[in-house]
């Protein structure tokens, strides 16, 4: 949901609102922004002087009022060296640039030039991708803020640039990414009591309007399937679980797909081995593998990208109840092998076991990669920089590696080592759910491994640490992150598209 409205247009004297532009650490300006801004520049120049801005990358210098123009307050963004721009910089430009601007604002102009060589389209999409993710507000049950106090009715953004069509042209795929990164962060910041699994597969449902193929599975397709370890987890809720299969077919009639598999916890209680009370309203972000995955399917169907894709979530609701699951049950997955519950908290390798599996026997991916919420030990190896990645396959880690580094979604390659297995051996099943603390996000991966089918090339994120009350950033003020649909993205562009 976004109430931000963006287009494109030539470069003009500024004439209302708020208008931002960019210098870079020479204190130059782009020439067609100094033209537009024509003897007004003298102001920006004493401005600098007086506030010794240098256009450092990151910082920025604010004049309200300026004198010479009818506007409110003009922002400059620093861009630092204008030689050494990533588009992962070129993005926070963007954001940068819209968050200079009040949040009461409805009129923001950002004039995209620079000095020397000017920006490309690509990087004109950039900017308006990095504007996008800024924008993001999820204030749906805020019913006390008021047009004109800190949220004005809609806020426009034009975009000032050379060339009007071909920056449009570009900015049509960035904007597919931009919508599923927002249909991934609503998703993530909806409470728990609106979204339940079946309201969760009702919206991934939304994407048959994207001619995404939809299929939903309830409860009693998956008893059919004998999703056992996935079916426990929910059996303490009121609330029936799902399993919801999406297909995207852009690419070659008959080749395989590549696929996506999301944990979708949509509130994670820990069930009979209860969780303490302090931030266990977090959990209602427990769907953050689910909901990337949805997020990420939206932007390739939006950006029709040239390839097969298939997106399996299972989603259920992890709670203690008379028909809750017990410490010490054992559950025949849907593979055959047979599960002790040690610690019914440790539901989200329980509900992937099967939706992997599943992924796996039917869909013959070229690989799978499985995002999930999985352990707050990921959190105390990685913080919240790196999601921690898990990977059978060489090739693939590094794919991912050089997306993460492309979209500044980071991934951390953890161990995998049969070493680990001793610790998830069970003493009455084949295996057991967890394998104490030591290593706890290592064990819960080398758990998943054991439900990876003939060997798939696979990568399990452990997004615990990034997929909610995760890093804040130029492009991301969000407590639902959105994380990994921009990751995933760039590694289907850079690598799987026809
Ligand atoms: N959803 C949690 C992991 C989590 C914790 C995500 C904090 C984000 C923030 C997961 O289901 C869980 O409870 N894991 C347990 C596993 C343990 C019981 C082996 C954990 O990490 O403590
Ligand atoms: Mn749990
Ligand atoms: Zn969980």
């Amino acid at each position: 949901m976004t109430d931000l409205s963006l287009g494109f247009a030539a470069f003009a004297a500024p004439r209302a609102g708020i208008v931002a532009m960019f210098c870079d650490d020479k204190l130059r300006f782009g020439t067609a922004s100094a033209k537009a801004l024509g003897r007004a520049m003298d102001v920006v120049k004493r401005a600098a002087k007086a506030e010794n801005f240098k256009g450092k990358r990151g910082g920025a210098l604010v004049i309200p009022v300026p004198h010479g123009l009818p506007i409110e307050r003009l922002v400059v963004v620093g861009i630092g060296n204008s030689e050494k721009l990533d588009p992962e910089d070129v993005v926070s430009l963007g954001g940068a640039a819209l968050g200079h601007a009040p949040g009461s604002a409805r009129e923001i102009t950002i004039f995209a030039d620079r000095p020397g060589k000017n920006f490309a389209p690509q990087q004109i999409a950039d900017v308006a991708l990095g504007v996008r993710l800024r924008g993001y507000r999820f204030d749906r049950y805020k019913t006390k803020i008021k047009d004109g106090d800190d949220k004005p009715a809609a806020r426009k953004v034009t975009i000032a640039v050379s060339d009007v069509a071909a920056s449009r042209k570009a900015y049509a795929l960035r904007e597919a990414i931009a919508e599923g990164v927002v249909v991934a962060r609503d998703l993530v910041n909806e409470p728990a009591n609106v979204l339940y699994p079946q309201e969760f597969a009702r919206r991934a449902a939304l994407l048959r309007k994207h001619r995404v193929v939809v299929e939903i599975l309830d409860v009693k397709a998956m008893q059919k399937l004998k999703m056992f370890a996935l079916l426990g987890v929910g059996q303490g809720s009121a609330r029936d679980s799902r399993l919801v299969v999406m297909r995207w077919n852009g690419g070659k009639k008959g080749e395989a797909p590549v696929a996506f598999v999301g944990k979708g916890v949509c509130f994670d209680t820990g069930g009979i081995s209860i969780k303490p009370a302090g931030g266990m309203e977090d959990m209602k972000g427990d769907m953050a593998g689910a909901a990337c995955v949805v997020g990420l399917m939206h932007a390739l169907a939006r950006r029709k990208a040239k390839v097969n894709v298939v997106g399996v979530i299972g989603l259920t609701e992890n709670m203690p109840d008379g028909n809750a699951q017990r410490p010490g049950d054992i559950v025949k997955s849907m593979s055959g092998q047979t599960i002790e519950i040690i610690n019914t908290d440790a539901e989200g390798r329980l509900v992937l076991a099967d939706a992997l599996w599943y992924t796996a026997k039917r869909f013959k991916p070229k690989f799978m990669v499985n995002l999930a919420t999985l352990t707050g030990a990921i959190i105390i190896a990685l913080g919240h920089e790196h999601a921690g990645m898990f990977s059978n396959d060489d090739k693939l880690s590094e794919r991912l590696t050089k997306a993460g580094k492309e979209t500044g979604e980071l991934v951390w390659r953890m161990p995998l080592a049969k070493e680990y297995d001793k610790l998830i051996d069970s003493k009455f099943a084949d295996v057991k759910n967890t394998g104490g603390r030591a290593g706890g996000a290592i064990t819960a991966a080398q758990f998943l491994q054991r439900f990876v089918a003939d060997n798939t090339p696979w990568a399990h994120l452990d997004i615990a640490g990034t997929g909610f009350d995760s890093r804040q950033s130029e492009i991301n003020k969000s407590w639902g992150s959105g994380w990994g649909v921009r990751l995933l993205d760039q590694l289907v562009a850079d690598n799987y598209e026809a």
